[in-house]
């Protein structure tokens, strides 16, 4: 792909992303409308392609997601993404699950196409059935679930609910969340509004292998 080909692909996804932002209501929403509103028009930097396993679950959540536009644009970006995985967690913290089965591509932030400082805005991948175990962060996070339904739980124990697509979450600093992805791939929008550099923590509960590992 030639480089502007890519270039306007990545600033068709972001405008995309804020177009479909800006029609959810919910705490955290404006802030994140902020921060595109401040970076993205930004120039773009170094574009690095990088697939990962759980990429496989993109085109059913493609499908699955309806919003023709934004699908286009995430499927036009493609090949202009860098799937990784998320360092911050040991292995036997996270839980081999999660960390075979999950992929995140961030746009605008630190060493992203679109340069950013204490920013962070991407799209997140997680297969069908996996538990994304208890956790925490400094960062004010927001996830816009393009699929669903999947659940959710804000406390290490506490049953989980099950919330549909476009139902947005936010997580103000250091609240715990959880996430069991449904029968569709899990594919959302997420956004680190400050304190991006720092990282996440696991919180343990004694239900994981349960989740994990229903009968
Ligand atoms: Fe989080």
């Amino acid at each position: 792909m030639q480089n502007s080909t890519a270039e306007s692909a990545l600033r068709t996804l972001v405008a995309e992303i804020e177009t479909y932002i800006s029609t959810l209501k919910g705490p955290g929403i404006a802030s994140v409308l902020e921060g595109i509103g401040k970076w993205a028009r930004g120039p773009i930097g170094q574009i690095k392609s990088r697939s990962l396993p759980a990429c496989d679950h993109l085109d059913p959540a493609l499908r699955a997601m309806g919003k023709p536009s934004l699908a286009k644009a995430i499927a036009d970006a493609r090949p202009s993404l860098k799937w990784i995985t998320y360092d911050g967690y040991s292995r036997e913290d996270i839980g081999a699950g999660f960390a075979d089965n999950h992929a995140f591509a961030s746009l605008i932030g630190e060493g992203c196409p679109i340069e950013a400082v204490d920013f962070d805005l991407g799209l997140f991948i997680i297969a069908p059935h996996i538990f994304y175990r208890d956790h925490h962060h400094a960062a004010p996070e927001l996830y816009a679930p393009l699929t669903g339904p999947h659940g959710w739980r804000f406390k290490p124990g506490d049953p989980l609910v099950w919330k549909e697509a476009d139902d947005p979450v936010w997580n103000n600093p250091w609240d715990p969340h959880a996430t069991m992805t449904g029968e569709a791939p899990f594919l959302a929008i997420f956004c680190w509004t400050r304190d991006a550099s720092q990282p996440a923590k696991i919180i343990p509960s004694p239900d994981w292998p349960t989740l994990e590992n229903p009968s």
